[in-house]
């Protein structure tokens, strides 16, 4: 069992007193994991074999909440509006042992949960808000003439007052809207907007932390790449170090332990930050990597030798750069066994954000190197497997947190 398992064990019944708060839903710990329907249909779809064989058999266990199990903006996102309370409810009632909030910024400088700095179109309604659509960087355009619609609303354009007042709804956006009512829709089929008429609000980092506090569980804030120049505005004191330590001093002032949060961030700049200024903080900072979505694998793979002897501890590349084929099995990449060697650990994403496997683009980018082997639904299960077991990742973020919950207390990660 890798320590990072072994310590969230111990740090979910350490953290079993935290007081609960009432104000955001009753947060409290979780003792009894449900994880629905879903887990035992994936397996239902696998192939026969000694992994179905293995997963069935786990079928009547009680399940524990596990770190290994990371929300993926909550947790509950394949359902449920990203980054909300009710998503973050969601995801721990599956067993995440770890919560993820995406760190972003606003006008008065205040930190708020959202997946990038500019996505408050297609995260919230706030396109139809007239008065405060008047305020988005681009405010909303219809469609015409062959042109699609367009928005763009950042975090940055707005106070946290401002925001509060916005709904949450399903990441999403109609290009072919003439009106801003119509831009909310065109929430993929393999979503829902069942969950999407609560208004649900988007949290502070502060109310992030409270809840998850309260819940009993572990962190994973992400510092989102800015998408104005820093520092913000121009000119003024607020430079990217500034945010990167605002993040950490949000924690801190809530009296939680370093050992309870995993600082996320894609800017190895951010990394070499954290471990200069916060060293106790960037024993478990995670650089987020996607260069190869950019540039040769082999630069990506090259560069993995610098970040370890920097200190960074963790890697987080996505799914498809961690594993290949060989002779029709998913065996683990070069990327991945680099890393090992390296005594990098690794954590991946995302699972469950590809909808279906057997619709022809064979889950699309998160396959993207195993498409030649994936053909149901339930071969989620084979890429988890080959993680779990030949890569050695020590954390997999999930849309819907039941299923690495299931396959992690099955495999008792
Ligand atoms: C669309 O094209 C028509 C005819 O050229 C023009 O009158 C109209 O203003 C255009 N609409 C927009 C929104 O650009
Ligand atoms: C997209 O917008 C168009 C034009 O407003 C509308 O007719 C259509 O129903 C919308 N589609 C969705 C999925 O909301
Ligand atoms: C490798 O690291 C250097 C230095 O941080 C960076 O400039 C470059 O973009 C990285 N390349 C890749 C592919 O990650
Ligand atoms: C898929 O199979 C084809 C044909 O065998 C091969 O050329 C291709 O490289 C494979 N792609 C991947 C991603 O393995």
């Amino acid at each position: 069992m890798s320590p990072i398992v072994a310590f969230g064990y111990l740090a979910l019944a350490v953290t079993a007193l935290a007081a609960p708060s009432p104000q955001h839903g009753n947060g409290k710990v979780v003792t009894r994991v449900h994880l629905g329907p879903r887990p035992f249909w994936l397996i239902d779809k696998l192939e026969d074999g000694p992994l179905k064989k293995k997963l069935e058999s786990c079928s009547e266990m009680e399940m524990k909440p596990t770190p290994w199990s990371i929300s993926h903006r909550g947790g509950g996102t394949l359902q449920m509006p990203e980054h909300t309370f009710d998503s973050v409810r969601a995801g721990t009632r599956m067993g995440a042992g770890i919560q993820e909030c995406d760190v972003t910024f606003t006008k008065d400088k205040q930190l708020v949960c959202r997946h990038s700095q500019c996505d408050l179109h297609t995260t919230t309604n706030v396109v139809t808000l007239p008065a405060l659509n008047a305020k988005c960087t681009t405010p909303f355009r219809p469609a015409a003439n062959g042109t699609s619609a367009t928005a763009k609303c950042c975090t940055s354009d707005f106070t946290v007052a401002e925001i509060k007042t916005l709904c949450a709804k399903m990441d999403a956006s109609n290009a072919s809207a003439t009106t801003p009512a119509a831009y909310l829709g065109g929430t993929p089929g393999f979503r829902t907007d069942l969950y999407a008429r609560a208004c649900g609000r988007v949290p502070t980092l502060r109310d992030f932390i409270e809840l998850v506090d309260g819940l009993g569980l572990q962190f994973t804030p992400e510092l989102k790449t800015p998408e104005v120049p820093m520092p913000f505005p121009p000119g003024s004191d607020y430079t990217q170090a500034k945010f990167a330590q605002q993040m950490i001093d949000e924690f801190k002032a809530a009296g939680i332990r370093p050992e309870r949060v995993w600082p996320q961030s894609f800017l190895y700049d951010d990394l070499l930050y954290w471990l200069k200024a916060e060293p106790k903080w960037a024993k478990q900072a995670i650089l987020l990597d996607e260069s190869a979505d950019y540039g040769p694998m082999e630069d990506s793979v090259a560069n993995l030798t610098a970040y370890a002897k920097a200190g960074v501890k963790i890697m987080a590349p996505p799914l498809p750069y961690l594993v290949t084929v060989k002779d029709g099995k998913i065996v683990p990449s070069e990327y991945a066994t680099t890393a090992r060697a390296l005594g990098l650990k690794l954590i991946t994403w995302s699972m469950e954000r590809s909808g279906w496997l057997n619709d022809g683009l064979q889950g699309g980018y998160y396959y993207g190197s195993i498409a030649n082997v994936t053909k149901s639904d339930g071969d989620a299960y084979h890429l988890l497997h080959v993680l779990a077991q030949d890569v050695g990742v020590v954390g997999v973020f999930s849309d819907w947190s039941a299923t690495v919950t299931y396959y992690a207390n099955c495999f008792g990660l």
